[in-house]
């Protein structure tokens, strides 16, 4: 086996090397510490791989993106959320049996116990639905425990997966101040959210096709990122032996951050701005050159071209509102600044490219979503991929607590003189 050749301090070592199915290349330092007595320093993991993994894959340099190998591009076209959520925690595409069974128990245990709607009642009216959400699933542990028995893992998975559209249906009914729409088996997922989402006892409501592809198309594009920042504090969390709704919850809230899942709704707002400036983009891009400002929804730790899944929106985004018949000054500007950063020695210098999160809003918004729900939609599209990667690695039997070092540089010793 090829290894790697390390000389410190006068003496050399060996380390072996790991190689991906796509080739990618990783030098094994478990042994480093032991072997060296010194560390890696690495603050952002600019360069470590934190594990192996058959989930999702992605090229940042070609725009790549597969889940258990079928590209991204194909699975929008040909499957629905259920099945791709499937696919990412299972590891193959589900039969017509297994796809009829799967989509009968997302709608069966969706419904939240009846208990849990008090919950909804404390918090203030203008709370922030993501806030609702961290909180709603990590309560779903007082009421499913993990009982370290596989039949009631199962049933976790399939609870948090359905629960999660239920919490943030209601969360944005009793924003608004109505009464919660339960969910029907003869609608698909995609449908009775956007049921739950919009209907009111009032009247029947069936959600219009383009608008059930939509989501459906969103939540895919969202399904799996492989070691991003929530993932890998799913996988953080859940090293500890913590349960899925807790390592979960903790996904939520680094989602939420406005560098990650958080970007969808700040993209909005940043229009948003730049429409009330009368569109202008110069004194815009000025404060982003002058590094006051950053342009939402570009650039990418991975991806140094265009994100494939941006790809995918855009083309929906022209689609979606061409059929509904809306015309959003929004996307002129977005379009707009696109062009512009694109030919900008700035961007083109950086690498940073459009990334998922710059067209999903508009899209969002096209649908009724409201904007604070945005990162809502983000986790709910994201939770297949960290079940999948929270199974992957509870299933490793060698799995260790995920617990990095540092460098400190503290004072060192001083002595405690007189009281305090
Ligand atoms: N606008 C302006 N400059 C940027 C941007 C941006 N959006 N992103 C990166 N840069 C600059 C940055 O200032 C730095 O410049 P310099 O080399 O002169 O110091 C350089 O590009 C590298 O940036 P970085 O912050 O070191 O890169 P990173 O890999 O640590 O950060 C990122 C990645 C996504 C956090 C960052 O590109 C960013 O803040 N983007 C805007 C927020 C956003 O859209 N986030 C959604 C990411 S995709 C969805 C998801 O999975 O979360």
């Amino acid at each position: 086996m090829a290894t790697a050749k390390l000389t410190f301090q006068g003496k050399e070592y060996d380390f072996p090397i790991i190689e991906g199915t796509e080739g990618e290349i990783g030098i094994d330092i478990t042994k480093l510490r032991a072997q060296t007595g010194a560390v890696t320093y690495d603050p952002g993991y600019m360069s470590t791989a934190s594990c192996k993994s058959n989930i999702t894959f992605i090229d940042g340099e070609k725009g790549i993106l597969r889940y258990r190998g079928y590209p991204i591009e194909d699975l929008v076209k040909r499957a629905k959320f259920p099945a791709v959520a499937y696919l990412l925690i299972y590891g193959h595409l589900p039969d017509p049996n297994e796809l009829d069974d799967w989509r009968r128990r997302l709608t069966m245990d969706s419904y939240i116990h009846e208990d849990m709607i008090k919950f909804f009642q404390g918090f203030p009216p203008n709370a922030h639905p993501m806030a609702i959400l961290s909180a709603m699933v990590s309560s779903l542990s007082a009421y499913y425990p993990d009982t370290g028995r596989g039949e009631d893992m199962k049933r976790n998975v399939v609870r948090l997966l359905a629960q999660a559209k239920t919490i943030a249906a209601y969360s944005y009914k009793k924003s608004i101040g109505q009464s919660r729409i339960y969910p029907r088996t003869e609608f698909s997922y995609a449908a009775n959210f956007l049921r739950m989402m919009f209907a009111t006892p009032a009247e029947d409501y069936v959600a219009q096709p383009v608008l059930e592809d939509a989501l459906n198309l969103l939540l895919i594009v969202h399904a799996d990122h492989e070691q991003n920042c929530s993932t890998s504090t799913v996988r953080m969390v859940g090293s500890s032996r913590a349960n899925l709704f807790a390592a979960a919850s903790a996904g939520i809230c680094a989602l939420w951050g406005p560098l990650h899942g958080g970007a969808n709704q700040a993209v909005i707002e940043m229009l948003e701005r730049i429409e009330r400036d009368g569109g202008d983009c110069d004194r815009f891009f000025a404060r982003v050159k002058d590094k006051k400002a950053r342009l939402m929804g570009f650039g990418h730790r991975v991806y140094k071209t265009y994100d494939p899944r941006a790809k995918i929106l855009k083309e929906a985004t022209d689609r979606v509102l061409n059929v509904l018949g809306i015309n959003d000054p929004l996307v002129e500007i977005a379009k707009k600044i696109e062009e512009r950063a694109l030919n900008d020695s700035f961007f083109v210098e950086r690498k940073l490219y459009p990334n998922v999160d710059f067209y999903s809003g508009i899209l969002y918004r096209a649908m009724g979503i409201p904007t604070d729900m945005f990162t809502v939609m983000f986790a709910l599209g994201r939770i297949p991929g960290w079940i999948a990667q929270w199974r992957e690695m509870r299933s490793n039997p060698n799995q260790r607590i995920c617990r990095p070092r540092q460098i400190y540089i503290g004072p060192t010793t001083q002595s405690f003189s007189g009281d305090n």
